[in-house]
């Protein structure tokens, strides 16, 4: 089970700007009034929390079906429908595309020079298309479908319907019209559930099966780590209740408004991303919410501490530790003149990493930074599961706290709108007045 170690938030490990128990427990009424209403699933968005246990057998039949058919697959998706599956792609297959088939391209933007590339290295008729897309209009993933289906269509004509799969709402949507029209192969994400936790849903789901992971070992961690944090009440004993906790009162009583997430590993470093989309597009509202900062370990020691150690006193420090690499290195004993580089000689990279990372915490710790640690066994299928459910039940628990809706994201929706507009969407006529103001004052201080 992850497990989460808050000492060095704590008033007798960090001096005056940490926290103490009474403090922690001041706010235990409210906690639990909030975590009742998760429990009883007062919002239909909250089902995310029956992603472990849903019927992934469609899933498995059409991921079995790729895998031994496609040399390459192709993600389409942004946001929520993209960045879980990265996730899960960079933790559990690293390095996948000089190793395994299919090669898998996860493409979540609008860069016509990579999307070229992209589509120069695939061979179409040996490629698999996933176009994820819940709400089934976003102009980036549509437009990355149009370009492919018609040159799709060129190449294979009749056959171009098997070679997508789309994953959308079940029952609304352009996209769920177009694959009822062409008879194309879905995936569907429920309608209650937000872009932003789907990652448990066919939208990470399928694209585990297809770089060989059981998919069911994922849903088992998440269904563990919700259980457990289901059944306690007790907040030092949940991890959920008390990461939210600290993570509120550090931000609303001491300002410390940015949340630096520092996973010691290359593979998490997509995970870092996850986190930052659920955390910013659920908690930044009404003026309210916290800044995260995606970073990796031990490559951000020797660009960002710095500043988080010595600059301003904002920020609090989530490491992500790994107990067991599965692999490792030993450093040899080759440069038998240069004394002071003969200490490594004989070390692995594990202890290395590891000596890096408390030192760093060291280091954060005497600067009286505070910092939290979340501690995994291994980078699995299992714990990647836990990882998820954790963070975003954590994410609820917190927007639930600063009282806002963690499950809308206006602000972006607004921005769709613009989008729409500037390319020429009819119903959008109205912003596109909008936009024009805002083109006219800009020209004012062009120099
Ligand atoms: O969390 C969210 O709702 C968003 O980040 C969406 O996932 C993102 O905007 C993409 O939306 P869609 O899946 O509808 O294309």
């Amino acid at each position: 089970m992850i497990t989460l170690n808050i000492s060095n938030s704590m008033k007798d490990i960090i001096g005056d700007k940490g926290l103490s128990k009474v403090k922690i427990e001041s706010l235990e009424k409210k906690l639990k009034k909030f975590f009742k209403e998760i429990k009883q699933r007062k919002w239909k968005e909250l089902l995310f929390l029956d992603l472990p246990v849903q019927d992934i057998t469609d899933v498995k039949k059409i991921a079995s079906k790729i895998k031994k058919e496609a040399e390459y697959f192709l993600l389409l998706g942004i946001g929520g429908s993209a960045l879980g599956p990265k996730a899960i792609f960079e933790a559990l297959s690293p390095m996948h595309n000089f190793e395994k088939k299919p090669m898998v391209f996860i493409y979540d933007n609008v860069d016509p020079v990579i999307f070229n590339k992209i589509i120069k290295t695939i061979q179409m008729d040996k490629t698999f298309i996933n176009v994820i897309t819940k709400s089934g209009s976003t102009a980036e993933t549509v437009a990355s479908f149009m370009v492919l289906w018609e040159i799709m269509h060129k190449i294979i004509g009749n056959g171009t319907k098997e070679h997508f799969v789309i994953t959308t709402d079940p029952e609304k949507g352009n996209l769920k019209k177009i694959a009822q029209k062409n008879k194309l192969t879905c995936l569907s994400i429920p309608p209650e559930i937000v872009g932003r936790y789907s990652v448990l849903s066919p939208v990470g789901i399928l694209l585990t099966e297809i770089i060989g992971i059981n998919s069911e070992e994922i849903l088992k961690g998440a269904l563990d780590i919700r259980e457990k944090i289901m059944i306690e009440e007790n907040i030092w004993k949940n991890p959920a209740l008390l990461m939210s906790c600290i993570l509120y009162i550090y931000a609303t009583e001491y300002n410390k408004i940015i949340n630096v997430i520092i996973p010691y590993s290359d593979r998490l470093k997509a995970f870092s991303e996850w986190f930052c989309q659920i955390w910013a597009e659920s908690l930044g509202k009404q003026g309210k919410g916290f800044t995260p900062y995606p970073s990796v370990g031990v490559t951000d020691q020797h660009s960002q501490l710095q500043l988080w150690i010595d600059g301003p006193k904002d920020k609090i420090i989530i490491f992500v530790k790994i107990e067991e690499y599965e692999e490792d290195i030993k450093i040899p004993f080759v440069f038998e003149e240069r004394q002071e580089l003969n200490y490594l000689a004989g070390h692995t990279f594990s202890e290395l990493i590891k000596a890096e990372e408390e030192s760093t915490e060291v280091t954060l710790t005497k600067a009286g930074i505070p910092n939290l640690t979340i501690k995994i066994p291994k980078i699995s299928a299992y714990y990647m599961g836990q990882l998820f459910m954790f963070f975003e039940i954590v994410t609820v628990l917190t927007g639930f706290l600063i009282g806002i809706n963690p499950f809308n994201q206006p602000a972006v929706e607004e921005c769709k709108k613009f989008i729409y507009s500037i390319m020429g969407k009819k119903e959008y006529k109205e912003k596109r007045k909008e936009i024009e103001y805002f083109r006219n004052r800009k020209k004012c201080w062009e120099i």
